[in-house]
């Protein structure tokens, strides 16, 4: 039997897209439903026109209450009974309540080769910092932001005259080899670390 993927989303969703596209006959899992909290993201309508279930959660009218928007999302994905999920570019930060049920089966990719940059503006971050080189990180949601054990990372040199977002376009292509990549090892049984 093949494991449920919920893919969770507030953008464009091209980390999406790269996921569900390689979930073909051939993969150990297939996409069940996309979930954002933003019904204007880009992503949800890809979805809805690949023949995906969608869910969205809008997160402001639910204010501070994290908790709150959480478990409207937790109710919401019920009916599609999840094996996995894959945050991919999902900008809200889950709380410790929503996140422990899942540990060791939620997925996050970062852009930057973590431990480094954490959080927001990495390649901002990056560039200011003057590093030569930059990339992105698949690894295992924890309740500590951008945290968690590592399932594989990609590595892009850092160009004379970047900038954030020439920067960022050169992660960007990394991130879609490397999310499906580790996926599919990862649901074929295999934890260790992928580095690209
Ligand atoms: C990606 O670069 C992803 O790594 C990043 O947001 C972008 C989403 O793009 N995620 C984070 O910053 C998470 N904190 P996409 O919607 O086109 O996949």
């Amino acid at each position: 039997m093949k494991k449920r993927v919920g893919i969770f989303v507030s953008g464009g969703g091209s980390n999406m897209r790269a996921l569900v596209e390689d979930m073909d006959a051939t993969h150990p899992a297939a996409p069940v439903v996309v979930v954002s909290n933003n019904e204007n993201a880009g992503g949800i309508t890809w979805a809805q026109e690949a023949g995906l279930a969608t869910v969205v959660v809008d997160h402001r009218p639910y204010g501070r209450d994290r908790a709150a928007f959480e478990g409207a999302i937790n109710e919401a994905l019920l009916p599609y009974d999840l094996d996995l999920i894959c945050l991919a570019g999902f900008m809200r930060v889950l709380t410790a309540g929503f996140v422990t049920p899942w540990r060791g089966r939620m997925l996050n990719i970062h852009p930057s080769l973590l431990p480094k940059y954490r959080g927001l503006h990495t390649h901002t971050r990056a560039l200011e910092a003057g590093e030569t080189e930059h990339g992105c990180t698949v690894h295992l949601v924890t309740p500590e932001l951008d945290d968690g054990p590592i399932l594989g990372q990609a590595r892009v040199p850092v160009e004379e005259g970047d900038t954030p977002d020439t920067l960022a376009a050169r992660v960007l292509v990394q991130e879609h080899k490397l999310y499906p990549a580790v996926l599919r090892r990862f649901t074929a049984g295999d934890s260790t670390p992928l580095m690209l």
